[in-house]
């Protein structure tokens, strides 16, 4: 996507989305915000402006391709690498204040390191000695990620998606009102990722607001509610599932020439039409008005030349690769 029309429908997307919002999600309290938020690695900028938000109470879905910079902004929020500019406020504390916040937070940013040699229970206790926390909690918390039955089994004999969900259980151990998960669905097979998206919806409802990312969208469709797509350090779309679910409803058009986009984008706007994803030589738009005989009369006067429309419903799935140009690689 050129970063001119991802500016523009970016915003026009950004805006559709809260507009059409049935809940009121502006009036919702923030575990999470962010004003510009940016990092650089020496000259190359992989998070970019960044201006999000985590309605408290949710679960939040982060999602972008492979170098999108989801780690980099989730290691940003979590102080574990200092920010290049802008500013966050979590659960009400700045960013440049970690202690502040840090200890209502929970986390999982890369996989779990646990002691082989001790049951998922010894591990929870040493967690909990080392963060001089609640050890009665742990059984509590074995319950939520289902491993109660598995408690006393040794680490080293449990399966991947046990070691995810220890994982989460660590992360839940001080009672956090954050819990930020990177990837908890990596190496997953499907019965392991619909258990992840059950015990994160178990999570949310038990209270505790989450973030949890993925380069998948269709990994957490049936759990989020609300969704924050980045590319190459970008926002690309942030709001409520539901709202980008009823984009699907909407049409597609293709050009030839990927530069004939933000044209394309100027002439259905003036005409009264929202676009709301653009990708390659492709826009997709809002259906409110005119048949598909009509959008390539205003296509064709303004000279363009159409090599696609398609009129229906599309699934998400073809709408984030739309907004991820395909899920292009940093
Ligand atoms: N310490 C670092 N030094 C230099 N570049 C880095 C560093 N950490 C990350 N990057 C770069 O920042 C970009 C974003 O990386 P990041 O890990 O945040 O992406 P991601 O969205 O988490 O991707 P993935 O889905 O693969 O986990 C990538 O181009 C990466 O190479
Ligand atoms: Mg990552």
């Amino acid at each position: 996507m050129g970063s001119g029309l991802c500016q523009s429908v970016c915003m026009a997307v950004l805006k559709a989305s809260i507009d059409s919002s049935s809940k009121d999600w502006a009036a919702l309290d923030n575990a999470v915000e962010t004003t510009d938020l940016t990092k650089a690695f020496g000259d190359r900028v992989v998070v970019d402006k960044l201006n999000i938000r985590v309605p408290k109470g949710m679960v939040s879905a982060f999602v972008g391709p492979n170098g999108a910079g989801k780690s980099t902004t989730l290691r940003m929020l979590l102080g574990l690498i200092r920010t290049t500019s802008g500013s966050a406020t979590i659960l009400g504390g700045s960013i440049d204040n970690p202690r502040s916040y840090l200890p209502r937070v929970g986390s999982l940013i890369e996989g779990p390191a646990f002691y082989p040699g001790l049951s998922g229970w010894g591990n929870l206790e040493v967690l909990a000695a080392l963060g001089s926390l609640q050890k009665s909690r742990i059984p509590k918390v074995l319950e939520l990620v289902g491993l109660e039955k598995r408690s006393r089994d040794r680490v080293a004999r449990y399966s991947l998606g046990m070691k995810q969900r220890l994982g989460v259980a660590a992360a839940l151990l001080p009672e956090p009102d954050l819990l930020v998960l990177d990837e908890p669905a990596n190496g997953l097979d499907p019965t392991g990722i619909a258990a992840m998206r059950v015990l994160l919806r178990r999570v949310a409802d038990a209270g505790t607001t989450v973030l949890v990312s993925s380069h998948q969208l269709i990994e957490l469709q049936q759990v989020a509610d609300w969704v924050i797509i980045i590319n190459l350090g970008k926002l690309k779309y942030q709001g409520e599932l539901a709202a980008l679910l009823e984009e699907t409803g909407s049409t597609l058009v293709g050009v030839d020439d990927s530069k004939d986009v933000d044209r394309l984008a100027a002439v259905l706007r003036d005409a009264g039409y929202q676009p709301v994803a653009a990708g390659a030589g492709r826009l997709r738009f809002r259906v409110t008005h005119g048949t598909p005989a009509s959008i390539n009369r205003l296509a064709s006067e303004a000279g363009l030349t159409l090599t696609e429309l398609h009129s229906g419903h599309s699934s998400l799935e073809d709408i984030y690769f739309e907004m991820t140009d395909g899920g292009s690689i940093a």
